[in-house]
């Protein structure tokens, strides 16, 4: 069954025999450009996605989270009020919630027992930030349940907390900031320094595909804190807070004391930086052309300089390639997940047919479908 807002609270009905109080939706993201800069006050050009997550939620009047969710194989998980703070484990799917509920609570927004059903049309694994939606479903059930309305950035702060102490992934916080602040027909120019977002119009003329590799290899999470730990580093040894700070000259003559490998990292950075400008200014121009030179770019220094790419992101970029897309790249932590591809609006779902095609020629079992510019998390009028 299609997942849906009503659905799920069906769903919570099924399960618990309660009528549902609180409903919640929460899109997935794309990211346009500006990659593994966020964790270093970079820019980042994000948007929320039409595909979410839903939670639909009842009061309790005993003491305790009930959580519960649609995907095969997830068994209900309970868990008393008063050891939510001190639930964690593996990273599986009943860390987030736990960890948001736990976070809200020790900033004094303690919700009573509530039952919480969870489902998703949004793909799990697929680098379209589904944490980071479950993240924010639970956080609008807990602020309806408190009658609260926090402001989006608050909001994507206690969620960053959430998966950086429950669910161990340092991530950074483009993706709690974009499905927390996204505007439908809209990406998000993010200064991940200041946490400033402006919405930059998606054009018309433009569709957005993404095309998810199915994969997703072991060493993400690994490969994740050691990028941090490295850009960590070039900007200790450049002398700079971080290294939005810093600029591309600073780091090319820094070569030498920076070495080989973190070199290369920090050069990501800040020409990762500088390209999501020129894009942002590209999109509101409809220089497209301009845009996809971009992507191609970015790409390259994933893959190159960053070295998160692997060889299905990249034989999925020499596919669209090989179509005349020249505007297409890895999205995400990397290591697997999806690519994003800028195209005519018209061409879209032939393209996206064209690509799983010629994926399947070279081995890849893919999926390939278009998304718009979404709207935030936000209740569901019930
Ligand atoms: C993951 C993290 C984000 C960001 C991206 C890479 O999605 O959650 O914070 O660092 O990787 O841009």
């Amino acid at each position: 069954m299609q997942a849906t807002p009503a659905a799920t609270a069906a769903q919570l009905h099924t399960w618990c025999g309660r009528e549902v109080d609180f409903l919640a939706a929460a899109p997935g993201r794309i990211n346009l450009i500006g990659e593994h800069v966020d964790y270093q006050g970079g820019l980042v050009l994000p948007a929320a996605i039409d595909l979410s997550v839903f939670a639909a939620a009842a009061r309790l009047d005993e003491p305790v989270i009930r959580l519960h969710t649609s995907f095969p194989g997830a068994d209900e998980v309970v868990i008393p009020l008063a050891a939510l703070a001190s639930q964690s484990g593996p990273a599986a799917w009943a860390n987030y919630p736990i960890g948001v509920l736990a976070c809200y609570q020790q900033a004094g927004h303690a919700t009573g027992g509530l039952a919480i059903a969870f489902d998703a049309s949004l793909p799990a694994g697929a680098g379209l930030s589904s944490s980071a939606a479950f993240e924010a479903a639970t956080a609008v059930i807990i602020e309806q349940a408190l009658g609260i309305r926090l402001p989006a950035r608050d909001r994507a702060l206690l969620c960053q907390q959430a998966e950086h102490r429950y669910a161990g992934v340092p991530c950074g916080i483009m993706d709690q900031l974009a499905v927390n602040a996204g505007q439908a027909g809209h990406a998000l120019l993010i200064d991940c320094q200041s946490l400033e977002v402006s919405p930059t119009p998606v054009p018309d003329s433009v569709a957005m595909v993404v095309v998810d590799s199915g994969v997703k290899h072991a060493l993400a999470d690994g490969e994740y804190a050691k990028r941090r730990a490295d850009c960590e580093a070039a900007a200790q040894t450049l002398g700079v807070r971080c290294l939005r700070e810093a600029s591309p000259e600073m780091v090319i003559s820094a070569q030498t004391q920076l070495g080989e490998r973190i070199f290369r990292r920090a050069r990501h950075v800040v020409t990762e930086v500088e390209r999501t400008r020129k894009f942002a200014a590209a999109l509101a121009e409809h220089h497209l052309e301009e845009a996809a030179r971009l992507m191609a770019a970015s790409h390259a220094s994933l893959r190159d300089d960053f070295e998160v790419s692997c060889d299905e992101l990249n034989t999925l970029v020499e596919i669209a390639n090989g179509m005349g897309i020249r505007g297409s790249r890895m999205m995400g932590g990397g290591f697997g997940g999806s690519t994003i591809q800028l195209v005519p609006v018209a061409d879209a779902p032939a393209i996206a047919t064209a690509i799983e095609h010629a994926a399947g020629g070279r081995g890849l079992r893919v999926s390939a479908f278009p998304v718009t510019a979404a709207a935030a998390a936000a209740p569901v009028a019930l």
